[in-house]
């Protein structure tokens, strides 16, 4: 429990409180996109074993910016994990998991990839800590069943599990993404990690003094608007992203970030996934893709540094009864399950501001400035001040209707 002088990842909790990072703990990346936990966590001392991913733009990312790190291909026919794995993180598909909420609890039989995780970890000498990362809406899937299966799975393998929603914005980077971080062991309290810290949402731009995102394929039943961020980047599909962010700026100009941009916005050195366009068959698009899937690398960071220094949890969780939907944050272990009072803000790091990510941004061009014109009038969505102005007097200086 926390305080107690118990290992973390290879070193005693009272070494990390003096801010000592972890050295050398082994882990392993399931399902690992481009690399976003690994490289977070290595900040950390983490330093990956091995790297499982299929698809061929990906792994050839990971390829190049981890050179030295074993690659398999599908999980279904990873044997085992190397001996000595300490942490094993894992983002699986989330197509994946509305298959687990189908099937949980009904047939009992395996229900896709998540398990192909639970079936790694189930060792006698499993890994310390399982890492688990997904979208909000694994909290929502088959009305909750989708999480009652992974807590479940938790639950029988006799591990101490915990989750929360976390916000990217809480770490400085201007994008409004939420993802949720589960991290569970058998012999470690994740709470400390996870619940340690909470600074509460807070405002960080004006809409009228500050660049303003929103997804420029909508405008029908959504806009995705964010003052002084970019609604999330998504995956969408091996093409393109399902929905590109544009930016308003102060000007009334508005443009679209480019490739190296969204790199940033995930907390990725510019060109991170240039190799990929190397990989025969691979389109540039696919970038775009790849990027949206990843984990934000400063998310993974901050769980890095509270692995190597938990605090003591939060305070004032509560009981949360069976069929209760999920909340932001809880904990579990042996079938109960606690909801605990933080925020998706668990820090605030300095923000920072969207202009300085619009290096390779261009301006929407005409015709896709009149689609999304067009789709406003077709719902009865409302939409902020002067915005729709500064759409239609962009879509005049770009050229008109005509154009
Ligand atoms: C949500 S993404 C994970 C993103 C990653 N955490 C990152 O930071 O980039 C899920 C990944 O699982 C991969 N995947 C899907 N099926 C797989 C399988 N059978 N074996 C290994 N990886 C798989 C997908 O290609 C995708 O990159």
């Amino acid at each position: 429990m926390p305080g107690t002088g118990r290992d973390v990842g290879g070193v005693s909790t009272e070494d990390a409180r003096k801010g000592r990072a972890v050295t050398g703990a082994r882990m392993v990346g399931l399902f690992a996109g481009i690399g976003g936990l690994e490289l977070g966590l290595g900040r950390n001392g983490w330093q990956t074993e091995l790297l499982c991913e299929i698809d061929p733009g990906a792994q050839g990312v990971l390829a190049a910016r981890f050179p030295d790190v074993a690659l398999h291909s599908d999980i279904t026919s990873l044997r085992a994990l190397p001996a000595g794995t300490e942490l094993v993180a894992a983002g699986f598909p989330c197509q994946d998991l509305s298959q687990a909420g189908r099937t949980a609890g009904i047939t009992g039989k395996r229900s896709g990839l998540v398990d192909e995780v639970f079936r790694l970890v189930r060792r006698k000498r499993g890994p310390r800590w399982l890492l688990i990362e997904n979208v909000p809406f694994m909290l929502q899937l088959g009305r909750g069943a989708a999480m009652r299966h992974i807590t479940a799975a938790l639950d029988e393998l006799g591990y101490t599990w915990a989750y929360r929603v976390v916000d990217a914005r809480a770490f400085g980077l201007p994008q409004r993404r939420q993802r949720v971080l589960m991290l569970a062991s058998r012999t470690e309290d994740p709470r400390g990690v996870l619940f340690g810290d909470d600074a509460g949402a807070r405002i960080v731009g004006d809409a009228d003094r500050d660049p303003c995102g929103f997804y420029w394929t909508e405008g029908v039943r959504g806009l995705g608007w964010a003052v002084n961020a970019v609604p999330t980047l998504k995956g969408g599909s091996a093409l393109g992203i399902a929905s590109p962010p544009a930016v308003r700026l102060p000007s009334g100009e508005i443009v679209t970030p480019g490739l190296v941009d969204v790199e940033r916005l995930q907390g990725f050195d510019p060109g991170w996934t240039a190799p990929a366009a190397d990989v025969p068959g691979i389109r540039q698009g696919h970038r775009w893709k790849l990027v949206g899937n990843a984990v934000s690398v400063r998310m993974a960071d901050w769980v890095g540094a509270r692995l190597a220094a938990p605090l003591d949890p939060i305070p004032g969780d509560q009981p949360l009864p069976p069929g209760t939907p999920w909340p932001v944050a809880a904990w579990g272990r042996a079938g109960s399950a606690y909801r605990v009072p933080v925020s998706t803000w668990p820090v605030h790091e300095p923000y920072e501001d969207l202009r300085n990510f619009l290096t390779d941004s261009r301006l929407l061009s005409a015709r896709a400035t009149a689609g999304f014109l067009r789709r406003t009038g077709m719902g009865s969505l409302r939409f902020p001040p002067g915005f729709l102005d500064d759409v239609e007097s962009h879509l005049d200086r770009m050229g008109g209707w005509a154009a």
